[in-house]
């Protein structure tokens, strides 16, 4: 078992040809195919890299003839990008248990009961795997109005109707620094729980630091706020610089003078393939009368003297 770990732990790779047969399979729920011994060292290469002071400790090994069962635990600090999976600098400890076949007093066969996914449940993320393949979003019924329209232009010209305000959703990055970016997708979940949802691109360079962040703030831009909103829609390095603003109690940034803010704690980051949805917790929140700005088609409009039906 100090092949294991040193394989592990310290990515002597090449030393697990010592105990893996030649046609070594390891099976487990993360991989539909079950892997070689060259795919498993890919894999293994991939978590190293990902948790780069992994630690690996067998807590008991049972044997029973030709089989084995090893019991095991690792820690390890998510220190680089797993996948498409920012780092969260969180340390993160894993169980699983093993099954060992032995033929010739090499390992034939191994069944797993750990993936790669569970390990990154621990940091917030429900699974590696996105919830949506690519063609579940194409697979849309054409639309009898608009016969041949792909779906993209539907749901463009049916968002187009959608009238929305505009926030600012803002944290701090490792090194303190404040960062946000202009989104119209929040939703407003429930009020009890008081729970709400943002929805992220992964591109965005403010995405590393919302999705390391345990708290976010979320500031509804007033009308007078033109200005504060063109800094928050643009990629500019130093946005907070050209806008006053305060920390909320977890020291989220909060935008002075908007129409409303909030505070939320990050519970819970669904994948969706080129979208993080962050659904958070409501800690602190506050209020004016102040009118916010309006979304409409790609364009804003003034949210005062708004006539009731
Ligand atoms: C009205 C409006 C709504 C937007 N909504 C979102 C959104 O919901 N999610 C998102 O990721 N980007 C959204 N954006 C785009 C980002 O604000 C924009 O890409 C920004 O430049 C990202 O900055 P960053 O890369 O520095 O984070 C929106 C932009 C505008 C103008």
């Amino acid at each position: 078992m100090d092949t294991w770990c040193a394989a592990w732990d310290h990515g002597q790779l090449d030393a697990l040809d010592a105990v893996l047969a030649e046609d070594y399979v390891r099976y487990s729920a993360a991989n539909e195919q079950p892997l070689s011994r060259q795919q498993y060292k890919d894999q293994i290469r991939e978590v190293r890299a990902a948790f780069p002071d992994l630690t690996t400790t067998v807590d008991a090994l049972l044997l029973d003839g030709d089989q084995a069962a090893m019991f095991w635990h690792s820690v390890g600090t998510f220190s680089a990008p797993l996948h498409d999976v920012p780092p969260t600098g969180t340390v993160v400890t894993t169980r699983g248990s093993n099954v060992l076949t032995f033929r010739d007093g090499k390992i034939v066969r191994e069944e797993v009961t750990w993936d790669a996914s569970e390990l990154l449940a621990d940091v917030g993320l429900p699974s590696l795997k996105s919830a949506f393949e690519p063609e579940d979003v194409a697979a849309v019924v054409d639309s009898p109005a608009n016969p041949g329209t792909p779906p993209r232009e539907m749901l463009k010209a049916f968002n187009k109707q959608f009238i929305t305000g505009v926030t600012v959703v803002a944290t701090k990055d490792e090194t303190g620094a404040p960062r946000g970016l202009a989104l119209n997708s929040y939703v407003s979940v429930s009020l009890d729980p008081p729970l709400v949802l943002v929805c992220v691109q992964k591109t965005s360079s403010t995405y590393p630091a919302l999705f390391r962040a345990s708290h976010v703030g979320i500031s509804i831009m007033s009308s007078t706020q033109g200005d504060a909103l063109s800094v928050f829609s643009s990629k500019d390095k130093d946005k907070f610089s050209q806008v006053a603003w305060h920390e909320g109690p977890q020291g989220s940034p909060l935008i002075d003078d908007s129409a409303a803010s909030l505070e939320i704690e990050i519970k819970e980051r669904f994948q969706a393939l080129t979208h993080t949805v962050f659904i958070g917790r409501v800690q602190y929140a506050e209020s004016t009368e102040d009118a916010p700005i309006l979304y409409k088609a790609g364009k804003f409009y003034d949210g005062r003297g708004l006539q009731q039906l």
